[in-house]
């Protein structure tokens, strides 16, 4: 290809006609919310985790926030979270009025490290949430190992994570409540969307509630199950809750994207398997994934050498080449610091902070053009 107008995303969707036809068909229906087909990704997504059951919503932050209530989470209390995500993963704390506490990374696998988790642990924790960071799942058994010793509870954020696999477990099945999100640049993409999963059901009633503002009756219901008894009383509010719903025309291309996630994830692989080839011997270093975990290389994140992280990221978009990074750590962000988190407090995250570039991933990237970042990658390292 001629590079001059060579263009290359970071991320990128892939729709085609089966994703129009569905969104069509929705909006010839005229039941745009929380209907019929809200209840069918529903079910594929539990069917496709194997477990738990499944709630859908209008986005990943929905998911966490409800999942974070679901387990009780009160004010006052403490959250464990990682320093490395996407600001979302901690500002869901501060809603409930709790207080998100960091525990460092591991530098290797940029994913929270259970020995820091166990040093900020205090009488006021409650719970501890991991982020399966790019994709790699983070080390659940001595999460879950730490979890059960200290009576804490935990909830994964799985944005980044839907297909992965901890120890041939799916990611969303492992510990009391999962969330995943299903915006534009997510492995599955419904442009916002989200849900949650776990396996007590008692969790799962009360966020089906807390999703609409804590009614007991949805309008699909009100609208369909016309033999029920109280028939004569439209619905109750029990919860304070929220308005989380999903739109069916979310749903609908929820549905679609699942059918084709697997797909997309091996393509993934391939494109990570080649990278991999291509890059080892470039002064670069990438995440370590250990054999017991399966990877959905959501994003590809490196680290370059300090100091060159502007240097590469500029020479690769003079080349049409995006990059982006992965991640600014949460508590050096201007909020955080005027609510007195301290920039120095967690090395591992500053440095990853400091050197990350996330290359293209998307399951649209051919041999070709990772050739093509490759071979920009050699010469700015050399510059
Ligand atoms: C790790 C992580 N957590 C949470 C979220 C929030 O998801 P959403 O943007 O769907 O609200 C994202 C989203 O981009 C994310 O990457």
């Amino acid at each position: 290809m001629n590079d001059e107008k060579r263009r290359v995303l970071v991320s990128d969707l892939k729709y085609d006609q089966d994703e129009v036809d569905a969104v069509v068909e929705v909006l010839k229906s005229e039941w745009l919310t929380m209907g019929p087909k809200t209840i069918e990704f529903e079910k594929a997504l539990t069917e496709y985790l194997g477990a738990g059951d499944t709630i859908a919503v209008n986005n990943g932050t929905s998911a966490l926030h409800l999942a974070l209530l679901g387990l009780g989470v009160e004010r006052e209390q403490e959250v464990i979270v990682t320093p490395i995500s996407f600001v979302a993963s901690a500002n869901v704390v501060l809603y409930l009025g709790a207080k998100p506490v960091f525990a460092d990374v591991n530098p290797r696998s940029f994913n929270i490290d259970p020995d820091n988790i166990q040093k900020v642990i205090t009488e006021k924790t409650a719970a501890v949430l991991p982020v399966h960071i790019a994709g790699l799942p983070a080390e659940m058994d001595q999460i879950l190992g730490i979890a059960k010793e200290r009576g804490l509870k935990v909830l994964d954020d799985a944005a980044h994570a839907i297909g992965a696999k901890y120890r041939g477990k799916n990611i969303g099945t492992i510990s009391d409540i999962s969330a995943f999100s299903f915006f534009s640049n997510k492995n599955l993409s419904v442009g916002e969307g989200g849900a949650v999963s776990t396996g007590d059901k008692s969790i799962a009633e009360r966020i089906r509630l807390m999703r609409s503002h804590g009614l007991t009756k949805s309008t699909w219901s009100r609208h369909h199950d016309k033999d029920q008894e109280s028939y004569d009383q439209l619905y109750d509010m029990v919860e304070l809750g929220y308005n989380y719903r999903i739109t069916e025309m979310s749903a609908a291309l929820g549905i679609v994207q699942l059918s084709k996630l697997d797909g997309f994830n091996k393509r993934r692989q391939a494109a990570y398997n080649l990278y991999k080839d291509l890059l080892e011997t470039l002064p670069l270093e990438m995440q370590d994934i250990p054999d017991h975990a399966t990877h959905s290389h959501h994003v590809l994140p490196v680290l370059v050498p300090e100091g060159m992280r502007s240097k590469v990221r500029l020479h690769l978009e003079k080349h049409g080449v995006g990059t982006s990074i992965h991640y600014t750590p949460i508590h050096t962000f201007t909020y955080y610091q005027r609510l007195g988190y301290k920039i120095g407090s967690l090395p591992n995250a500053e440095m990853i902070g400091r050197r990350v570039v996330t290359l293209p991933m998307h399951q649209n990237l051919s041999d070709d053009n990772i050739h093509y970042i490759v071979g920009l990658l050699k010469d700015a390292l050399a510059l």
